[in-house]
C-alpha cells in the first residue's frame, strides 16, 4: 500500500515518454533520481550530480533541463522526454542516427545527455534564439548560421570526457541540416534532408 502523503512526501504522476507513472515520492527527490532509481529509466546518466556536466539532460516540455538540479515534484503535469523516448518506434531520431553515423561518442556515457541537448539546440536555433557567440542577437535578424562555433557554444553545457567533440559538432550540424531541409524538427529522414545534412556536417568538418 502506498504510504500516506506527509509534509515531506506526496503521491505524484509523471508523464514520461508519453506514459503516466504514479509514484509516492519524497519532495527532495531529484528528477534524475526518480528516473533512474524509482522508474528504472537508466538511459539518463548521473555524472557530477551538481549541474556541471550535462550527462543528466532531459527534455521537459521540449526544453532541456539538467535533471540532477530539478525536483521530480516540479515536473508533475509536464511532458518529460528521456533518451528512451526520442526514437519513433524502431526508427532512430535523426540526431541519434547522426551520432551513430558520425561516431559522435566514444564511451557513450555522456551521449544520452548530448542527444537530448542537441534536439533542443536545433529547436532553439530554428526558433531564432541567439547564443553568446551570435553576431547580431536582434530578433529581426532571424536564426544565425549554425556554424561549428555556434554549435560548440550551444552545446557547451554538455561535457564529454573522451573528447568526441569534433564528431559531436558534425552530428549536430548534420541533424540540423536535415531538419532545415524538411522544415520540421519532428521530421524524418528523406534523401533531400540527408543530403542537406551531409553538406552541413562536411562544412563543420572542414
Ligand atoms: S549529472 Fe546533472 S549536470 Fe552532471
Ligand atoms: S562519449 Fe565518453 S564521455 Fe562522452
Amino acid at each position: 500500500m502506498a504510504p500516506a502523503p506527509s509534509s515531506t512526501s506526496s503521491a505524484i504522476t509523471l508523464n514520461i515518454n508519453g506514459e503516466k507513472h504514479h509514484l509516492p515520492i519524497d519532495h527532495r527527490t531529484t528528477l534524475l533520481d526518480a528516473l533512474r532509481e524509482r522508474l528504472d529509466l537508466t538511459g539518463t546518466k548521473k555524472g557530477c550530480d551538481q549541474g556541471q556536466c550535462g550527462a543528466c539532460t532531459v527534455l521537459v516540455d521540449q526544453r532541456r533541463v539538467v535533471s540532477c538540479l530539478s525536483l521530480a515534484v516540479a515536473a508533475e503535469g509536464r511532458e518529460i522526454t528521456t533518451i528512451e523516448g526520442v526514437a519513433d518506434a524502431d526508427e532512430l531520431h535523426p540526431v541519434q542516427q547522426a551520432f551513430l553515423d558520425l561516431d559522435g561518442y566514444q564511451c557513450g556515457y555522456c551521449t544520452p545527455g548530448q542527444i537530448c541537448s542537441a534536439i533542443a539546440v536545433i529547436e532553439e536555433h530554428a526558433a531564432g534564439w541567439p547564443s553568446a557567440v551570435t553576431d547580431d542577437p536582434a530578433p529581426e535578424a532571424g536564426p544565425p548560421p549554425l556554424t561549428p562555433e555556434e554549435i560548440r557554444e550551444r552545446m557547451s553545457g554538455n561535457l564529454c570526457r573522451c573528447g568526441a567533440y569534433v564528431s559531436i559538432v558534425q552530428a549536430v550540424a548534420r541533424a540540423a541540416g536535415e531538419y532545415a531541409a524538411e522544415g520540421s524538427a519532428a521530421g524524418k529522414h528523406t534523401a533531400e534532408g540527408h543530403a542537406a545534412g551531409t553538406d552541413a556536417a562536411e562544412e563543420a568538418a572542414a
